[in-house]
């Protein structure tokens, strides 16, 4: 690839990682209101917008996707763009929190899918979305640093 500059991919980088975020702020909030109403005996948890539990469900689900779409375009755009203008991997630590970060979204993703059947697959799942949350704000700190020598 012979490019004059990366600066348009990093841009998507940038806003797919906005994407993300805010798909991770939907979830935690609908993931949320799963857990209050799966836990609420005695006082019931009214579920906003007069939804059924199906609905918050499948829009969890929706937004799981989205991540876990965004999440790999964001590391295909990282190895691609990190490929073409240096002909190799691994210039800073950025390489390791953006591994890190799509590990955890897939077995995020796959602990979901093992929910009703397996005891273990809901602590498993918030779990490893807790710490995602942290792994986010190193991806994005470090993307943020290294996406300054790309700059005019
Ligand atoms: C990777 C994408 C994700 C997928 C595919 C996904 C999918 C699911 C599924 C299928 C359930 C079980 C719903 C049920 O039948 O009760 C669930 C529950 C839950 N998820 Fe996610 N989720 C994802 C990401 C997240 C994230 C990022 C968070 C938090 C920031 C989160 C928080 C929760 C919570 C709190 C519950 C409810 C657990 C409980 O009832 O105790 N999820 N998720
Ligand atoms: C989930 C989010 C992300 C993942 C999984 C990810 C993944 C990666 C990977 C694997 C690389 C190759 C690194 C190397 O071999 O040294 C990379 C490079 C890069 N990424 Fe990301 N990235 C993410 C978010 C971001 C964000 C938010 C930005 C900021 C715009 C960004 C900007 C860059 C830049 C500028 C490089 C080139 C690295 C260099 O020149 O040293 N990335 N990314």
């Amino acid at each position: 690839m012979n490019l004059p500059s990366f600066i348009w991919l990093w841009k998507i980088a940038a806003w797919s990682m906005g994407l993300s975020l805010l798909a991770y702020l939907l979830l935690a909030v609908t993931g949320f209101w799963m857990l209050r109403s799966r836990t609420s005996n005695g006082t019931p948890f009214i579920l906003p917008f007069g939804w059924g539990t199906s609905q918050v469900r499948s829009l969890h689900y929706l937004m799981g996707g989205s991540m876990v779409s965004l999440v790999l375009l964001l590391l295909f755009i990282g190895i691609i763009g990190t490929l073409g203008h240096f002909g190799s991997l691994g210039h800073s630590s950025h390489l390791v929190a953006g591994l890190i970060v799509v590990a955890l979204v897939v077995v995020s993703a796959i602990s979901a899918t093992q929910i009703p059947a397996r005891r273990w697959a809901r602590p498993l799942h918030v779990g490893t979305n807790i710490i995602l949350f942290i792994a986010f704000a190193w991806v994005s700190f470090s993307g943020w640093i290294v996406v300054q020598k790309y700059l005019p």
